[in-house]
């Protein structure tokens, strides 16, 4: 490992402009092509921009709600014209962004992060463990391992939601299950009744219970988590515990963030800087920042 800056290739500049520093507190206009509902309380919000815009796995934007103010958003995966973001409907600038329509202009700043650095991932097993909305980076990740999905081996989907109906992007990983791409296990805290899966497994229980009986190869595996804190205090240990290098057990923080830069000092936590030096940190990383997770 070599410090929390090592994920060179996941991460992008920011748009626009010959001074990436100040091109990166100014918004760029970015329209909403096309809003879906993932469920009551998610939306899947496509972006497009006039200018080239990318987003790595792992990277985060600011968007601007005109008239509302900004909040950071993970990227959910490219799409055909830009990229996507699953937003939760959460406070008062989440809320504002959810009234708005497809066609509408949205602020966009970034993007910023390190991200997933993909030649950690490449020539091994990938576990990925998302719990809630944790799903969303990962399904950014997701969506970069299989462009190129004879670099990896096994690609492990364990994915925890509160309810059956709560899993978000269902039908997409069911049926990259369904044709061998990925294997696939859900857990729900709560169902009144199951429904049977065609190569997918869904259980009721805590998402770290489907890691029994996965069979991994600990030294052949690199695993990315993405969740609420619960899931972290619980989860990156346990897999260390199973033989998987610290270095690559990674981890997507989130902290309050305000600029993205590294200028304001809002997200900094155990002196270091998670809008600019992460939002993803491996395990042995994670271990020397008091109080991250
Ligand atoms: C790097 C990063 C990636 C993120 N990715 C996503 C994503 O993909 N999808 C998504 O829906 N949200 C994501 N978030 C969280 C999102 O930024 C907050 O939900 C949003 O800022 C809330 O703004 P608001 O004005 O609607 O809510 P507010 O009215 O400001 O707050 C509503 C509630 O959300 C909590 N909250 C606000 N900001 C954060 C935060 N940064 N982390 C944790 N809790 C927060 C507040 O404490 C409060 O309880 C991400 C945050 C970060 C830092
Ligand atoms: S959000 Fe300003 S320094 Fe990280």
């Amino acid at each position: 490992m070599s410090g929390p800056n090592r994920h060179s290739r996941g991460a992008r500049p920011p748009a626009g402009g010959s001074d990436p520093m100040s091109a990166s507190l100014v918004p760029i206009p970015a329209t909403l092509v096309r809003i879906l509902p993932e469920d009551p309380e998610n939306r899947l919000f496509e972006l497009q921009t006039t200018t080239p815009f990318h987003v790595g796995p792992g990277q985060f934007v600011e968007l601007t709600v005109p008239g509302s103010g900004e909040f950071p958003v993970s990227t959910a995966g490219e799409t055909a014209t830009g990229f996507a973001t699953c937003i939760r409907q959460s406070g008062r600038v989440t809320a504002a962004m959810f009234q708005l329509d497809e066609g509408m202009i949205v602020g966009l700043r970034g993007p910023f992060g390190n991200g997933f650095d993909l030649t950690r991932f490449a020539g091994r097993d990938v576990l990925l463990i998302a719990g809630g909305l944790g799903i969303a980076p990962l399904r950014g990740l997701l969506h970069a391992l299989l462009e190129e999905r004879e670099r990896y081996g096994r690609i492990v989907l364990l994915y925890g939601a509160r309810q059956p109906e709560n899993i978000l992007f269902r039908e997409e990983f069911e049926e990259l299950a369904a044709n061998g791409t990925v294997e696939l296990r859900f857990s729900v805290d709560f169902a009144p009744q199951l429904g049977e899966g065609d190569g997918y497994i869904c259980s009721v229980g805590l998402v770290t219970e489907l890691l029994q009986g996965l069979q991994l190869a600990p030294d052949a595996t690199t695993a990315a988590v993405c969740g609420p804190p619960s899931l972290y205090g619980c989860v990156l240990e346990q897999l260390a515990s199973t033989g998987i290098d610290p270095d690559r057990i990674f981890a997507t923080l989130e902290r309050r963030m305000k600029c993205g830069t590294g200028q304001c000092c809002h997200c900094v936590c155990a002196g270091v800087t998670i809008c600019r030096d992460g939002p993803v940190f491996c395990l042995t990383e994670l271990r020397s920042m008091p109080g991250a997770i």
